[in-house]
């Protein structure tokens, strides 16, 4: 069993500088070594630099802010992330923000079609080239991977190979009006705050896998954004919204898919260790890294 670790210095899906450090930070506090110990082979060959793409001359496409960029970099990741999967490695992309996951999912689809995606967030991320009101693409991914909306010939690359019923959220608790009109429209299941407020996290994420994986057979690609986690628990990230999930929940839920044994790759998203003081960095990173040593087999007995 050997992990890849996909490291994405990448900020272009948003406009705050410093997400393209979170996973400088999250290797520099020991990540390798730590997944190591739980017995995985793990490969790191330093982070992509996406050196060979420049996108300089890049103005917005209608709203969509540095599109050519952002689709250069997504279709690379996405290229990484299937060969490793097609290598029998399992992926672990580190962000950079959550444009990424384009990527990533593409590249888990590439080769395993029949992927189901559990995607935890405070946001839903799936605004159209109709209803974003930011132009950030890190809120949109889902709509590009579900060819929800219209489409633009740059991003042509991104074959909307995701089914909406194969999609499941666990932790919304900010969600645009136009996103709600989409979920609502194409009945995706979404599990809010509310939600697990009310049935507790072990009951909701039993609900979100019998939705997507009802005879839990079908490979799962886990995204996952630190912002879902409550500012309290993860508060260096770009776009910050209280109420969210605990320390304990958040980790339930990568405890609960590695138990599965399904999990073909994870993402760890919208680790920004430039806002926020040290204290609260270090506290940020850390928690991402035992999110990732859960959802790989770390047990608490
Ligand atoms: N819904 C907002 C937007 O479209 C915020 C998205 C935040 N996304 C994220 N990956 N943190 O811009
Ligand atoms: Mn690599
Ligand atoms: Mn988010
Ligand atoms: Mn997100």
């Amino acid at each position: 069993k050997t992990v890849a670790i996909v490291g994405c210095p990448f900020s272009g899906g948003q406009p705050k500088a410093g997400v393209d450090k979170g996973p400088i930070h999250l290797v520099e506090a020991g990540l390798v070594n730590q997944l190591e110990g739980l017995g995985w082979k793990v490969k790191f060959d330093g982070h992509h630099l996406f050196e060979d793409i420049n996108a300089q001359d890049d103005p917005p496409i209608g709203i969509l802010k540095n599109p050519r960029l952002v689709s250069r970099v997504t279709q690379s990741v996405a290229n990484v992330v299937g060969d490793h999967i097609k290598n029998g490695e399992l992926p672990v992309t580190l962000g950079g923000d959550h444009s990424l996951a384009m990527g990533t999912i593409s590249g888990s689809l590439s080769h395993h079609p029949n992927t189901c995606v559990v995607w935890v967030d405070a946001h839903a991320d799936i605004n159209s080239i109709e209803t974003t009101e930011s132009g950030n693409i890190h809120g949109m991914p889902l709509s590009f991977l579900l060819g929800i909306g219209s489409s633009v010939p740059e991003f042509d690359w991104v074959k909307a190979l995701l089914r909406t019923d194969s999609l499941v959220y666990i932790g919304l608790r900010d969600v645009d009006a136009g996103e709600k009109a989409i979920l609502r429209q194409h009945n995706i299941k979404a599990f809010s705050m509310h939600e697990v407020d009310r049935y507790g996290i072990g009951k909701v994420v039993e609900m979100a896998l019998d939705h997507v994986n009802p005879n839990r057979d079908r490979p799962i690609h886990l995204s996952f954004d630190v912002d879902a986690l409550d500012p309290s628990v993860a508060p260096s990230t770009g776009t910050p919204v209280r109420g969210g999930l605990t320390f304990r929940e958040g980790h339930y839920i990568c405890e609960a898919i590695y138990e599965t044994g399904l999990l073909v790759a994870m993402d760890l998203m919208e680790v920004n260790p430039s806002l926020a003081d040290s204290v609260s960095v270090e506290q940020t990173v850390a928690v991402g890294c035992s999110l990732l040593r859960s959802a790989l087999g770390e047990t608490l007995l």
